[in-house]
Parts: structure tokens; C-alpha cells; sequence
């Protein structure tokens, strides 16, 4: 042991629960993916920063942070990304799907980044923006005044066809059609927290269906990647891209070995930017001085801005980031450690898991005060570090879709605002809902009347009051515990 390493805490001296059966870890494991906001705050106020607690993957260990978060996004020869947690077992479908780029690390990850930066470069918005506003158009053509829709699933939709369309080349149509139902379905059954506690593959199960679809779904991938590959991999599309990487000795990558990559893809990518412009939309439309505010900065725009005016509107940006910083559509993160090695005054071995939170991050009263209030105009006076504020992550692995999802969210607020007034139907209860990423529970239903600037906010219920301040006559009953 060298001298820095004596002085270190063993793990064993972290704070935490008690240890558990291999039911009482069960169980934990369906509290966290079920809120998994609502357990970060639990073990935070009871432990403090840095817990050691257990589910039914073993001991984990919560850091909560922006010192932890620092080490966490630095040291990745120690602290690798970990694959998504999708339950079924080797040799399935459902263990090919998660193979992709969150599960490469060092070198192999590297090269796969090398590979997919080109699609995602922020030069490729002026490409793309004609394309983004054609879809965002598409999706609210039909919307008629005095209607009733579900914010979250429209917002969704256009995102999937923008994704579908400028990320894999595929024209619209029934097939694409049932692509979506497929991955809608299947994500479902997998981020089911009872699937997730009981993974017993017997007939007529959840976790059988779930199983079923993960076979469905990796056949349509395959059939859609085997069939652009004999077309030609030329184009600047992110399936086109995946389909040119080669192994590190220069030869063609099975498609087989490329499925999964394909699918994470496109669902991370349509599922948070849904996520985040769905609630952005929601927050706009609860706080109508914000709505006034961006509403003049388009009016001053003129019709149809460019993006290249749109992202360097302060308003619009100001807003995104207050939206990204409450309510982050990635609430955590995790890695695994490589090998034993020092984690703030612990050692730890090799092979522990680690989460860390970029929602908690953002809620942190230290770093943001009054952190439930959305308050775009604190981001004239702030200025906080790469591991304060982490919405699209920070380091290596920092987000390679973040000038997309930018790009989509402020083209879509830009066209949506000036023409439609959104209004949550009074009394909607908004909980979260832990997927793939954090969204609305049930969706979001609204109103929707021509925009005539006549703004006010809706009485709502729900634990989304847990996490943003709204104003409301009956008090909010806040799962929060103070830390
Ligand atoms: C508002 C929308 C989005 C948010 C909030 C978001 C957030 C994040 C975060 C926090 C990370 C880091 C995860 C970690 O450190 O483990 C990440 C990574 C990533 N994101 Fe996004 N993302 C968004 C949109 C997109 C889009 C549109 C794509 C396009 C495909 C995308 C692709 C990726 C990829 C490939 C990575 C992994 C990068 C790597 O490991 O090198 N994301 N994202």
C-alpha cells in the first residue's frame, strides 16, 4: 500500500443500510426503479453524500456531488461506463440490445465516439434544420383550438420522426409504424419494475412477453440494418455510420454485433429529447412570465428564425437550461470501478458500482439557491462548473447528441409558442416516470387555444411539485426530506 492509499477509509466504513436478504434487495431494487428521485433523497438525508446501500445486483454505492462527479467523469481508466441494466440473461436478445456504446470503455469507446462525432457535429444543423422544422410542422397541422391532447405523446412522436428520419434514414410509412409500437412495447415490459425484481422466463409472465418483444424487436432491427447495408452505407446518418465501423484490424462488423448499438441509439436519443421538450413546454406553460419573455425574443426574431438566430436568443437558451437543470431527462448516471482504487477518502475495489446524480446535482442548495424555483434569470449571474451542472453528462462521455436534441427543442418551441397556447387541463396530477429517461408519468394533457398572449398558469397536483415550485391553493406534499 503506497502512503496516499493508507490513509483511506476501507468501503466497508461508508455509511448505509443494514445489509439485506436476497428479498429485502429485491424489493429495494423495485423502490429505486420505481423513483428512483424519490430513493436518492431518502438515503441522501439519512447517510449523507456518499452511501453504501444494496439491490438485487449486490452492493451499490450513491455519491452525490460535484467533487464525486468530478472524479466520476475523470478518472475513466478507474471508473468505467457501465451497460444499460436490461434484465435477461446471456445468449438472448435482450443481452445483444444492450450491447452499445455506454457499455464500450477506453480505447474501444474512443473509436466508437471517432466514428459517431461526424453525425452529431453541430455543423450538421444547418443541414438538418429544414427537415426539423418540416417535421415539427407535420406534428401540429392537425391541432385544432379547444382541443384536448396529450402534450408528452405528441412531443414524442415528432421526436421519434425526426430521429427516424435524420438519424436512420427511414421514410415514413406502416413498417415505421410498427417499429415504434414495437419499441414503445418493449420498453415498457423492460423498465417494469416488476419485471426488473422477477426475471423468470415462464409463459405468460411479464418478463416472458418482454422477452418475446426483445426478439421481435432485434428481427426488425437486423432486417433493417441487413437491408441498408446491400443499398450502401453511403450517407450522413448514424446508421449509415454504424454500419462503416470496422473491427481495429480493418474488417466489416456483423450486423449481429452492431443490433444493439442501433437500437440504444435511437432510444436514448428520442426518449430524453421528448422528454426534456415536453417539459419544457409544461414549465413554459405554468410560468407565463417566462412564456411572455421567450414569446418577445421570438417576436423580435421575425417568422421562421434561422437556428444559427435561434441559439443565440438568451431567453430561449436561459429557459433550457433552467428545464435541464430541474428537470434533467437524465437523473443519474452509473459506472463500475476497473479495478480497486481511491473514491473521495475510500478505497474501493474493483468491481463496485457506482450511481451519481445529475438531478440531485442540480437541486443542490449549495450550488443553486432556491433550487425548486424555475428561475431562468439566474443563469444572467451563474456560471457553474462541468460537474455543477451535467445535463447532457460532462467529459469523455459527454452527450453526442446534445446539438440535436438543442437544435430540435428550440426549433420546436420557435414554431409551437407564437401560434398555439398550451394549458395543462386543471387538476392533471404529473408524476414522474423513471424509463429509459425521466418523463411524465401518464403524459400531459392540455388545451390548446391560438396563442393570444393571455397566459395563466394551471392548478396542478403531483409529485412534479416536489421538484418545481409551483404555486397552488392546497399545499404540496413533498416527498423531499431536507438533507
Ligand atoms: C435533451 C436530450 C438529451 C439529454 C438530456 C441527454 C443526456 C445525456 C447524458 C447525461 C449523457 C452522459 C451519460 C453518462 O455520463 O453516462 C449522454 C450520453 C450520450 N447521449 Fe445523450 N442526451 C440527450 C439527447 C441525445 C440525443 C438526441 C442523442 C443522439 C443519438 C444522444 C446520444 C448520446 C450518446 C451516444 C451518449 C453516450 C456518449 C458516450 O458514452 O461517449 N443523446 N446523454
Amino acid at each position: 500500500m503506497d502512503d496516499a492509499s493508507a490513509d483511506l477509509l476501507p468501503t466497508s466504513a461508508i455509511p448505509g443500510p443494514k445489509r439485506l436478504s436476497i428479498v429485502g434487495g429485491i424489493w429495494e431494487q423495485v423502490k429505486f426503479d420505481r423513483d428512483p428521485v424519490r430513493y436518492m433523497y431518502g438515503l441522501r438525508a439519512q447517510y449523507g453524500d456518499l452511501t453504501r446501500f444494496q439491490n438485487r445486483l449486490g452492493t451499490m454505492l450513491l455519491a452525490i456531488g460535484p467533487e464525486y462527479n468530478r472524479q466520476l467523469h475523470q478518472e475513466t481508466d478507474l471508473f468505467h461506463s457501465r451497460p444499460f441494466v436490461l434484465p435477461g440473461g446471456k445468449h438472448t436478445s435482450q443481452h445483444r440490445l444492450r450491447q452499445s456504446i455506454f457499455s464500450l470503455n477506453e480505447a474501444e469507446h474512443k473509436r466508437m465516439r471517432h466514428q459517431l462525432l461526424p453525425v452529431f457535429q453541430r455543423s450538421m444543423m444547418d443541414l438538418h434544420q429544414h427537415s426539423i422544422r418540416k417535421h415539427v410542422e407535420n406534428s401540429v397541422s392537425t391541432w385544432q383550438p379547444g382541443q384536448a391532447r396529450n402534450l408528452h405523446r405528441d412531443m414524442h412522436l415528432m421526436v421519434w420522426n425526426v430521429v427516424r428520419d435524420l438519424l436512420y434514414g427511414l421514410d415514413d410509412g406502416t413498417a415505421t409504424e410498427a417499429l415504434h409500437e414495437g419499441m414503445e412495447h418493449w420498453m415498457l415490459q423492460t423498465f417494469s419494475p416488476w419485471v426488473r425484481a422477477f426475471p423468470v422466463n415462464l409463459p405468460f409472465t411479464p418478463y416472458n412477453r418482454m422477452m418475446q418483444d426483445a426478439n421481435r424487436l432485434e428481427r426488425k432491427f437486423l432486417d433493417l440494418m441487413r437491408k441498408r447495408r446491400a443499398q450502401g452505407v453511403e450517407g450522413n446518418d448514424a446508421l449509415a455510420a454504424l454500419l462503416r465501423f470496422k473491427t481495429s484490424d480493418g474488417k466489416e462488423v456483423p450486423v449481429e454485433l452492431l443490433v444493439g448499438h442501433a437500437l440504444i441509439l435511437f432510444l436514448v436519443a428520442y426518449e430524453t429529447t421528448g422528454n426534456t421538450l415536453t417539459w419544457t413546454l409544461f414549465l413554459l406553460s405554468q410560468f407565463p412570465q417566462a412564456q411572455q419573455d421567450v414569446l418577445d425574443e421570438l417576436q423580435a426574431l421575425g417568422p421562421n428564425p434561422s437556428y444559427d438566430k435561434l441559439e443565440q436568443a438568451p431567453m430561449l437558451a436561459r429557459v433550457l437550461k433552467e428545464s435541464t437543470r430541474l428537470l434533467p431527462a437524465v437523473p443519474y448516471s452509473r459506472r463500475l470501478a476497473s479495478r480497486d482504487g481511491a473514491f473521495g477518502r475510500y478505497q474501493i475495489p474493483k468491481k463496485t458500482r457506482v450511481i451519481f446524480s445529475h438531478y440531485m446535482t442540480h437541486h443542490l442548495p449549495e450550488i443553486y439557491s432556491n433550487p425548486e424555483r424555475f428561475d431562468p434569470a439566474r443563469w444572467e449571474t451563474i456560471k457553474p462548473s462541468p460537474s455543477e451542472f451535467m445535463p447532457f453528462g460532462s467529459g469523455v462521455r459527454t452527450c453526442l447528441g446534445s446539438s440535436l436534441a438543442q437544435c430540435v427543442i428550440k426549433l420546436a418551441i420557435a414554431h409551437i409558442l407564437p401560434r398555439w397556447k398550451i394549458n395543462v387541463v386543471p387538476h392533471t396530477q404529473v408524476d414522474r416516470h423513471m424509463g429509459i429517461s425521466l418523463g411524465p408519468r401518464n403524459g400531459i394533457p392540455v388545451v390548446i387555444s391560438r396563442q393570444d398572449r393571455d397566459l395563466h398558469k394551471s392548478p396542478i397536483t403531483g409529485n412534479i411539485r416536489d421538484m418545481v415550485e409551483i404555486d397552488h391553493p392546497e399545499p404540496a406534499k413533498r416527498t423531499r426530506i431536507a438533507a
